[in-house]
């Protein structure tokens, strides 16, 4: 299952990466991604981490997410020499995982505490210290044998009230940002709500609403589960009783802030939200669908049905913007437009639309998307 989507994702990151390269036209070619959305201090970040599975975010109260992070998980299996290190789930350096950020090509960041300065030190560079905000995204790529392949964006939250260096209009500007991602058919929206706080006055589910009003893409996301009130629990929510997703819900918890103060370890985090759904009189009977594993498996499953149904509108837009740049070559005299390059990138497509067809068409009943 893990492995299912991993070819076809990361030949997507590839050429998102073509894409960003190219510059201005990244734009106008929009692959499958999944984005966060939700007011500050929701437990976006957190949320992001815990499907990642390892420390790199910066994360906190307040607004600590303030540029875009464009985070694109390839699934690679561990290398024969250090398989099993991590086994005895220490925070060493691991070999088989690493990142790498676009602003800095061919360094790689084995350490992630390293990567996580390295977010907060360009994000510095970029919006200043005090509390600016960027749309300016940071490219990160993590490799590694333990994540699903998925491109995972990080969004800073909704806010309403200028802090700092804010502009007065910080609601506004942050709003278009975040619509900026969110509006495109192909991003995948994870709606991100704290449990303990009511639900219809959620902003993040609203902001969804505007762009996704039938719901196909949006996908809730409950934190804080730990932190509801001792008899309450978000089972109506789960049922579809209250607002109703297509997509669904699932519950989660993330670390504390006493948590992340105590460096309480990513897998130590994991197995305690593993054993409070179970344990828990209102989730122990459906604690497979709670958490944050599956939460991963329904996103990579949703990710391929919706890469599938977009793949033929990508590889029209693919198509004419390789006419448009072949016109503007020849018109500058440049390679007579034989469209030879067009012409491989095309058929590379087209012949992986097809084997991805094939190798999801006999396999799209794993995992229920609506329990
Ligand atoms: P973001 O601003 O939406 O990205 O939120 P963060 O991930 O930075 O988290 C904000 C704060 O909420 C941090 O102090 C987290 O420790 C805390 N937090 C997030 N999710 C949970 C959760 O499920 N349970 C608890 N107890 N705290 C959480
Ligand atoms: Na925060
Ligand atoms: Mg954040």
């Amino acid at each position: 299952m893990a492995n299912l989507g991993t070819e076809v994702v990361s030949v997507i990151n590839k050429l998102q990466d073509v894409f960003t390269a190219v510059g201005s036209s990244a734009n106008s070619i929009d692959l499958p991604q999944i984005c966060v959305l939700g007011s500050q201090s929701s437990g976006k970040s957190s949320v992001l981490e815990n499907i990642v599975g390892r420390d790199f975010l910066p994360r906190g109260t307040g607004i600590v997410t303030r540029r875009p992070l464009v985070l694109q998980l390839i699934n690679r299996p561990a290398t024969a020499q250090t398989n099993g290190t991590s086994s005895d789930g220490d925070k060493a350096a691991n070999a088989d995982e690493w990142g790498e950020f676009l602003h800095l090509p061919g360094e790689k960041f084995y350490d992630f505490n390293k990567i996580r300065a390295e977010i907060v030190r360009d994000t510095e560079a970029k919006t200043g210290k005090n509390a600016g905000i960027s749309p300016l995204p940071i490219n990160l790529r993590i490799f590694s044998p333990n994540v699903l392949t998925l491109t995972l964006v990080d969004l800073p939250g909704l806010t309403k009230v200028p802090v700092g260096d804010q502009p007065r209009d910080i609601e506004k500007q942050i709003r278009e940002m975040l619509l900026k991602y969110i509006s495109k058919p192909s991003c995948i929206i994870l709606a991100v709500t704290a449990a303990n706080t009511d639900l219809a006055n959620s902003d993040g589910l609203k902001l969804a609403r505007e762009v996704d009003p039938e719901g196909t893409r949006t996908i809730g996301v409950l934190t804080k589960v730990d932190l509801m009130d001792a008899g309450t629990d978000v089972v109506d929510i789960l049922a579809g009783r209250v607002i109703p997703l297509r997509l669904g819900y699932v519950p989660v918890v993330n670390r504390g802030q006493r948590d992340i103060e105590a460096n309480k370890p990513i897998q130590a985090a994991l197995e305690y939200e593993r054993q409070f759904f179970e344990n828990h009189p209102s989730y122990k009977g459906k604690a497979q669908y709670c958490g944050t594993p599956f939460l991963a498996r329904k996103l990579n499953m949703i990710l391929m049905h919706h890469i599938r149904a977009t793949l033929p509108d990508i590889k029209a837009r693919i198509s004419s913007q390789l006419s448009k740049y072949n016109a503007e070559l020849q018109s500058l005299g440049g390679p007579t437009g034989d469209g030879n390059s067009g012409n491989i990138v095309l058929s590379v497509i087209t012949e992986f639309t097809s084997e991805f067809r094939s190798s999801i068409d006999g396999n799209t009943n794993d995992l229920s998307l609506n329990e």
